[in-house]
């Protein structure tokens, strides 16, 4: 039975999604179909096509009483809108249906958990939410509520463990059929923690152990977690809140955070060996994985962040942005992302400029455009005198550009959107150390008409932006502030 309130949204959305261009949006980037969207939720392969739900605010471009918005896609480029799945319309999450995953049934049946939210009166005006993890199942368009629902709550929670930060389930199934989640929540340190879960029909869970501690090392909460094994090794992924800077690893604020090391299936627990963040760009946050039915570990980030979400007005209709999906791996006990192969597909119309020289400004024949795939190669044009800096500017006309410029001599790459049209007083640099020697590096850069990714030494960096320049702002040019030597190819995609 659809509720009252999912019935309104779903009635909303096919007409508002009417009224923004095609033009207006991404064009490959899945984008809100109105209104507002954060994380990505319940990612997952069922009946022979991508699943991708999303945090979804359809009334307004901000945030609001969560519904899940629902896309489907057959090359995760090219997206379909579904009618939105989940609305807040029980009395166990009246106030939200906020993240979770999905995993797919034996008996064929799409399985998806999230997080119900109901604010408890604590004093005078004071609310805080409670959060239990929630069950819904459907076909792959509707989706019924659990009756049983709460499935975790309060009780399933270690002590000292918070009821009002518990959240984002993520559930995944092995080898040997059982289903297993792990959720966020904060312990009584204040940071966060992620709780491991495990089910064997996917419908009654017990807990099993404290996956990972934050002890106040990585931010605050941690949200949104994925755990997955990958070339060998367990990844653990998170976005932590209220993050300190760390040198140019971590940024403050909201940020990602990859866990790799050890996970002991025996007695549930993952020793951590190294750190790094996810993303080193603007906005990215609380991604989401999936494995492909060809055996891929493929990710998705929401292409914001909470903190410079004002970069847009709130007049425009449509919020919100997901990365382009990314294929992980893991080398050298570091994980590195690349835009899945799929993507290759869309290219078009190459161009290539071999061994240009140059110092000062320049620009290419065949070279600008707003749906751009394009691959640079840097060199010093000069081995004894290395040049000083290196600049790609994009989005460009005479009032904007967005930049990426390399310092080789601190190996420093920075993208800039100041001049990308922003009227607000937010972050619009980061600064990433990258490896690089001797002045030589290599980028992939996707753009697709809101933002830019950037593929760093086949991605063992990545930075992430939006802007919302203007779409006349097609220009592209390169700067080198010395000499430089560079490859350059470029597609259009289409
Ligand atoms: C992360 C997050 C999640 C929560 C959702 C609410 O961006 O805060 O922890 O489930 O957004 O929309």
């Amino acid at each position: 039975m659809t509720s009252q309130t999912l019935r309104e949204a779903r009635k909303y959305e096919e007409t508002a999604e009417k009224m923004i261009k095609k033009e207006e949006r991404p064009d490959f980037h899945l984008s809100v179909r109105t209104g507002w969207l954060n994380d990505p939720n319940g990612f997952s392969y069922y009946r022979g096509e991508y699943h991708l739900f999303y945090q979804y605010y359809p009334y307004e471009s901000k945030w609001g009483s969560m519904h899940w918005g629902h896309a489907v896609s057959k090359d995760l480029l090219h997206w379909e809108y579904l009618p939105a799945a989940l609305a807040p319309d029980e009395k166990y999450d009246k106030d939200g249906c906020f993240s979770g995953s999905a995993v797919v049934l034996p008996d064929g049946r799409h399985l998806l958990m999230y997080t119900g939210v109901v604010k408890e009166h604590q004093a005078d005006d004071v609310f805080c939410d409670v959060q239990t993890q929630c069950l819904a199942v459907g076909d792959g368009v509707d989706y019924e509520k659990y009756g049983m629902n709460p499935v975790l709550d309060w009780r399933d929670l270690p002590k000292g463990a918070s009821r009002y930060d518990f959240r984002d389930p993520k559930m995944w199934q092995e080898k040997d059929g059982t289903y297993y989640c792990v959720a966020g929540n904060r312990p009584a340190d204040g940071s966060g923690q992620i709780l491991l879960y495990m089910s064997k029909d996917g419908f009654k869970w017990e807990f099993k152990s404290i996956l990972a501690a934050n002890h106040n090392r990585f931010g605050k909460m941690w949200e949104c977690p994925d755990f997955f094994e990958l070339d060998g090794t367990w990844v653990l992924l998170t976005s932590p809140q209220d993050m300190l800077p760390k040198g140019f690893e971590y940024h403050n604020g909201n940020g990602t955070l990859c866990l790799i090391g050890d996970y002991d299936r025996e007695t549930y627990t993952f020793k951590e060996k190294k750190d790094q963040a996810v993303d080193y760009g603007i906005d990215f946050y609380a991604p989401q994985t999936v494995l492909s039915p060809d055996g891929r570990r493929i990710m998705i980030g929401w292409m914001q962040n909470w903190d410079a979400c004002n970069l847009r007005s709130p007049e425009e209709p449509w919020f919100g942005q997901m990365s382009i999906p990314r294929e992980l791996s893991v080398k050298n006990g570091r994980l590195y992302q690349w835009p899945i192969r799929e993507l290759d597909r869309m290219r078009s119309n190459k161009t290539e400029h071999r061994n240009i020289s140059f110092s000062g400004t320049i620009s290419l024949d065949g070279v600008k455009g707003r749906r751009v795939d394009m691959e640079l190669a840097l060199r010093p044009g000069d081995e004894e005198n290395l040049y000083q800096k290196f600049a790609v500017r994009f989005a460009q006309n005479e009032q904007y550009q967005t930049s990426l410029s390399f310092r080789p001599r601190e190996s420093i790459l920075k993208v800039d959107r100041k001049f990308s049209g922003s009227r607000r007083a937010i972050i619009h640099q980061r600064r990433c150390l990258v490896n690089s020697t001797g002045g030589r590096i290599k980028m992939r850069i996707i753009l697709d008409r809101f933002s830019v990714e950037v593929f760093v030494n086949d991605g063992e960096h990545v930075l992430t932006a939006t802007m919302y320049t203007e779409q006349e702002a097609d220009g592209i040019s390169f700067f080198g502030d010395g000499d430089v030597d560079m490859d350059v190819v470029k597609y259009d995609l289409i």
